[in-house]
Order: C-alpha cells, then structure tokens, then sequence
C-alpha cells in the first residue's frame, strides 16, 4: 500500500489575517524536516493571503473551507474555484458538517462543488459523516454512502483519483469524543469498497480516506494503525503549531 498519509488542519472561523500569519509561522518551524506526508491547512477566507505569503517556501498547501460551484456572478458572500486558486490554494474542503448542518448544503450542490473545484484544479477534500441519532440507528454506512453517491457517483474515474474524502462522524466533532480506531476503520472499510464498486479496485487502493473528530497527538497513531485510514483532518488541535506538528509527526509519537 503507498498511499501518501495527508495531515490537513480546519482553522474554522478563527484567525485574523495577523493570527493566521504568526500560526503560520509557528508551524513552518514547528514542521522544519517534515515527514513523507501531504500537509494542508484551511484557515478563512480573509486569512489565505497572509497564510499563502507565510508558507509560500514550504510545500504546506494552503486551501479554502469552502468554495462555489459557479466561476463567478451575482453570488453574494461566495468565493470561486478560480479564485482559490488566484490567491494561492491548492485544495478546497466541500460538504463540512457545519455547512451541511448550518447553510444546509447537500446533495447535488455539493456535487457541482466537486466538479468546480476539479475543473479549476484545486484538490477536492470531500466530508462525509453520521450524525449520532443516524449512528444509534445503526444507519452509519447508509448515511455516509448516500453522502458519497449524491456527490461523487458521476465523476469519472481520472476525476475521483483527484479527489481525497475525509469521514468526520458529526459526534466526535468538536466534542472530545473521539471515534475508537475500530469504529472508523469498520467506516472507512466501507468507503473504500464503495469506491472499488464505483470506480474499480485500482482507484479503491489508491483514493485516500481522512478521518475526522477530535483528532490529537494523543490519538492520532492508533488512528493512523488502521489499514484504511490515510490521515486526519483536524480542528481544534490544528489551532496550535505544536499539537498540529505533533500529529504530522504520528510516526514518531508514542
Ligand atoms: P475537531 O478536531 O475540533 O473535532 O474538528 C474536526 C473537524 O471538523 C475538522 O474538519
């Protein structure tokens, strides 16, 4: 398996442009030498140019935390695949819980997401997830497949190689609760064998899985042991440039 492990950091809405540098500066020398891993961070709108000015010697990909299926128009308060990428990123998170719960995005809007940021060239990190009350339904895998086939299904397989998907159970968001490792593996094992049914075994090998939740330099190793899990995307902890690089670094954690 070669899949490249991918450690991607969700500012949310926190840091002005200034807080976004000086974390950005924290992490470049916190993430001096780093490991044989993809790392990207997602900070707000107003605060990607400072970030891209403070990493721009670095390979950390900067990314937006959302981004709009149209190039430009009358979209008031939205931001362009385009315009990701003029500022600098390389990459787009698309169907966050908290867009799904709070802007009420799904379905075939996010689809139109995916598709925009692809044919601007940005790397699509696709969010899934169950909330708890579809969880203790036992309707996990159910939920997250409809999530993946309403956004996904119609991309071609060139174009799905292209993108990364990120499980983030709503649960373990924010909360402390972290999924067990066994609870996101039995997830991202399903994942995996939809793409396999979707697109064929080569891109099941290859596609990464992200988990989310939680996610600490406590817990990160016995998350990143699972077989089907390639990385983590992370809130909270990606807030201080020591508790992000102590998660870039899970190999050498305890
Ligand atoms: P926490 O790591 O704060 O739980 O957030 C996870 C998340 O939503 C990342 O997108």
């Amino acid at each position: 398996m070669s899949r490249r492990p991918m450690l991607a950091g969700n500012w949310k809405m926190f840091t002005t442009p200034a807080e976004a540098a000086a974390l950005g500066r924290a992490m470049r020398t916190a993430l001096m030498d780093p490991p044989a891993v993809d790392i990207a961070l997602f900070p707000p709108f107003t605060s990607i140019a400072a970030l891209v000015a403070e990493l721009k010697a670095t390979d950390i990909i900067v990314g937006g935390q959302d981004v709009h299926p149209e190039p430009e128009g009358a979209f008031t308060g939205n931001v362009s695949a385009p315009m990701l990428v003029a500022a600098g990123c390389g990459a787009a998170l698309i169907g966050h819980s908290e867009r799904r719960t709070y802007e009420k995005e799904a379905g075939e809007y996010l689809a139109r997401k995916v598709r925009a940021a692809l044919a601007a060239g940005l790397m699509p990190v696709f969010c899934c997830g169950e909330t708890l009350a579809e969880r203790e339904a036992n309707k996990a895998l159910e939920i997250v497949r409809g999530q993946l086939s309403d956004a996904l299904a119609g991309l071609t397989g060139s174009e799905a190689a292209r993108v990364v998907i990120a499980y983030e159970p709503v649960w373990a968001i924010g909360t402390g609760r972290v999924a067990t490792p066994e609870q996101a593996q039995e997830v991202h094992a399903a994942i995996r064998a939809w793409i396999g049914l979707t697109w064929g075994a080569g891109l099941a090998r290859s596609m990464r899985i992200l988990y989310g939740g939680s996610v600490k330099p406590a817990n990160v190793r016995g998350i990143m042991a699972q077989p089907d899990i390639d990385g983590a995307l992370v809130g909270g902890a990606s807030l201080n440039a020591d508790s992000f690089a102590g998660i870039v670094r899970f190999q050498d954690t305890e």
